[in-house]
């Protein structure tokens, strides 16, 4: 029996890893494709653990486009791809904007101009709620007007989803789905796979699960002067295999071509928003440790507020969260634990 394969690109990463595992669940065969600029390979070693499988791993850069013309060249017969591999420190995005586009932008037109050309027509893509600012209106909708990008990294992925839909519109059978997610956070359930955060993490969830283990002093909490219930901003947290899941989803419903337009785009999250110290909260009581914070000045760059609308990603799509809160801060301080373990 053949399984139809999959392309992962940016496959080792965090919510790419996961996917995989997801893919794999569901009977797809995976071929990761990553430059391990961002990932550890021992992570093809985890999957491997959870899956029982190994997926075949290419180690290519797909900003580079001989490499990306040789690298598809090796495959016949893809059902389609995912395409995660990108940049995603937005303060490095900032300090280092070409980095940002030749990388971002340069591989998304890499992988769609020999999708084309191979006539592989199913591509899932990696968007952010961040195409949307600070909304006007909560949640956020699909039909919130896209803002101006606060960063070159939010830019590339406003370009990346302009790209999509450029070629959606001039290739009727080319199809693309853009997944906009809200904030992922937590690990697999098994701690074998997780966020694995080059030097110090920029976002939430690892700050928090490092310092509870001792690698970091003290998480500082960046404002709590919002116009929130507790002061501090409000952001819609997904577990990551919830979100793998979504990947899963919505590839099948290009596979099985059920898609009522060439190029769609869904908002991922719970619906629901938790402020920063509610995170804190429920990682207190999922872990069962107190965390050292302080409250310090906003972050440059932050929103006050942002969760997602979810009914058209549940009406259409016809997939919702199943995890909790705690399920993320409990899951991604197993997996911390699990890092220290083996180090
Ligand atoms: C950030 C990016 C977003 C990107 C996402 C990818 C910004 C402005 N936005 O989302 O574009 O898609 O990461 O992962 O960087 N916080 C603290 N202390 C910390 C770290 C974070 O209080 O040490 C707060 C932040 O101020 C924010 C919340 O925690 O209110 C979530 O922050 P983070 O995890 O960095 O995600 P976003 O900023 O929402």
């Amino acid at each position: 029996m053949t399984f139809p394969k999959i392309i992962v690109t940016g496959g080792l990463g965090y919510i790419g890893s996961h996917t995989c595992v997801e893919l794999i669940h569901s009977g797809y065969e995976v071929i990761i494709a990553d430059n391990l600029s961002n990932a550890d390979i021992s992570v093809l070693d985890g999957i491997h653990s959870i899956t029982g499988i190994k997926p075949r791993f290419i180690q290519v850069d797909l900003s580079d486009s001989d490499s990306t013309l040789t690298f598809f060249n090796g495959f016949k017969d893809i059902a389609g791809i995912i395409h995660f591999a990108a940049f995603k420190a937005v303060g490095k995005s900032v300090q280092f904007p070409l980095k940002y586009y030749k990388n971002n932008v340069g591989s998304m037109i890499n992988i769609v101009y020999n999708m084309l050309e191979l006539g592989i027509s199913n591509l899932i893509f990696s968007s952010s709620c961040t195409v949307y600012g600070q909304p006007d209106q909560l949640p956020v909708s699909e039909s919130s007007p896209i803002q101006a990008a606060w960063s070159p990294y939010g830019n590339t992925k406003q370009i990346c989803e302009e790209i999509l839909n450029d070629v959606c519109s001039s290739q009727n059978r080319f199809n693309g789905i853009a997944l906009r997610y809200f904030n992922p956070i937590g690990a697999h359930e098994s701690a074998l796979i997780g966020e694995l955060p080059l030097g110090t993490p920029n976002n939430l969830m690892p700050f928090i699960t490092q310092t509870a283990i001792g690698l970091r002093s003290e998480l500082k909490v960046f404002g709590s002067d919002y116009n929130t219930p507790d002061g501090t901003a409000i952001r819609d947290y997904l577990h990551v295999v919830d979100l793998a899941k979504a990947h899963v989803t919505a590839l099948e419903r290009l596979l099985k071509k059920e898609n009522t337009s060439n190029n769609e785009f869904y908002n991922l999250g719970t619906g629901k928003g938790s402020s920063v110290l509610e995170v804190i909260q429920s990682f207190e009581k999922t872990s069962g440790t107190s965390l050292n914070y302080v409250m310090a000045e906003r972050r440059p760059g932050d929103v006050e507020a942002v969760y997602a609308d979810t009914t058209k990603a549940k009406e259409i799509l016809g997939w919702e969260t199943e995890l909790s809160l705690d399920d993320m801060t409990r899951s991604a301080w197993k997996w911390e634990q699990a890092l220290k373990a083996r180090s």
